[in-house]
């Protein structure tokens, strides 16, 4: 299974900072942005994976995580010249999924949960169709939402809607079989002028194809495309992770429980930041 992150030009919502910070650089507490959406690729077990951006922003990423040698990974770039929505990244990376099955989320999405990894290894061995999630959210109003019924089979989806049918939005991480790719050529754009990810899923649900996953209460699903998606998430993160000592998104760590990288490699990059507490942190996986 391909995995593809699209970081695209939604930097809008966050001007001026992304006048200053390239927006997969902009710190999540402790850490890039980026590292939340990789690290939920990497508990999936996606070892291939293409990031896609806006041109400005593709050296930025180059630079935190290059090739993803680091991670036991390979990671590629594309590139999205023009902002046309979520759907556009099955055009850009055509090449890249070759007709595989493949994984998409947004750059800006953070999951964290105990529920997760179930999750995740749900959509993974599914072979035919797509599937997408159900997160219950206050007012769904500014996202894909999606109704179903009581055996779970999906009804309806629809972007943004004044009336949404349902109180689950779907969050920004969707799984895809070989078919997504020639799917997304037939979208047309829609009024706000994009190819939206709501347009492909409604071209599953037609084919009686599209699925959808539950996400539990205990889930956190956060969003950090705003000033203040970006302070929740900050607090979040800290919150949990100074009561438990444990991280929250640590590429290196997933990727050594994943056997991606065996301890020698883990030791490697601990040692070379061992004055850090991150790197002490790396260090102390391997103690136990
Ligand atoms: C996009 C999708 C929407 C989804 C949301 C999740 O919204 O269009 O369906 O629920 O991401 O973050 P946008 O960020 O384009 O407003």
């Amino acid at each position: 299974m391909k995995g593809i992150i699209l970081a695209g030009g939604k930097g809008s919502r966050l001007y001026p900072m992304t006048m200053a910070v390239s927006k997969p650089l902009i710190p999540i507490y402790d850490k890039p942005m980026v590292y939340y959406p990789l690290s939920v690729l990497l508990r999936a077990g996606i070892r291939e994976i293409m990031l896609i951006t806006a041109p400005a922003d593709v050296e930025s990423y180059r630079r935190v995580l290059g090739d993803g040698s680091r991670y036991g990974l390979s990671i590629t770039y594309g590139v999205q010249y023009v902002a046309r929505g979520i759907a556009d990244a099955f055009l850009i990376a055509e090449d890249f999924i070759a007709g595989e099955r493949c994984c998409l989320i947004l750059g800006d999405n953070l999951f964290h949960g105990a529920q997760l990894k179930s999750l995740l290894a749900a959509a993974c061995e599914r072979q035919a169709g797509a599937t997408v999630f159900g997160y219950p959210v206050k007012d769904p109003r500014a996202y894909g939402v999606v109704e179903f019924d009581d055996s779970g089979k999906v009804l309806s989806i629809e972007e943004k809607p004044k009336e949404p049918k349902s109180r689950y939005a779907v969050p920004g991480l969707y799984f895809y079989d070989g078919d997504a790719v020639e799917l997304a050529k037939t979208l047309t754009p829609s009024a706000r002028g994009e190819l939206e990810i709501t347009s492909l899923n409604e071209e599953y649900l037609k084919r009686g194809k599209l699925h959808v996953e539950l996400m539990e209460r205990g889930m956190a699903w956060l969003d950090t495309g705003t000033p203040e998606g970006i302070l929740n998430a900050a607090q979040f993160v800290e919150a949990v992770q100074t009561r438990q000592g444990l991280y929250i998104a640590c590429p290196e760590e997933i990727a050594w429980q994943q056997g991606f990288i065996d301890d020698a490699h883990l030791a490697k990059i601990g040692n070379e930041l061992k004055m850090t507490e991150y790197g002490q942190y790396l260090l102390s996986l391997l103690e136990k």
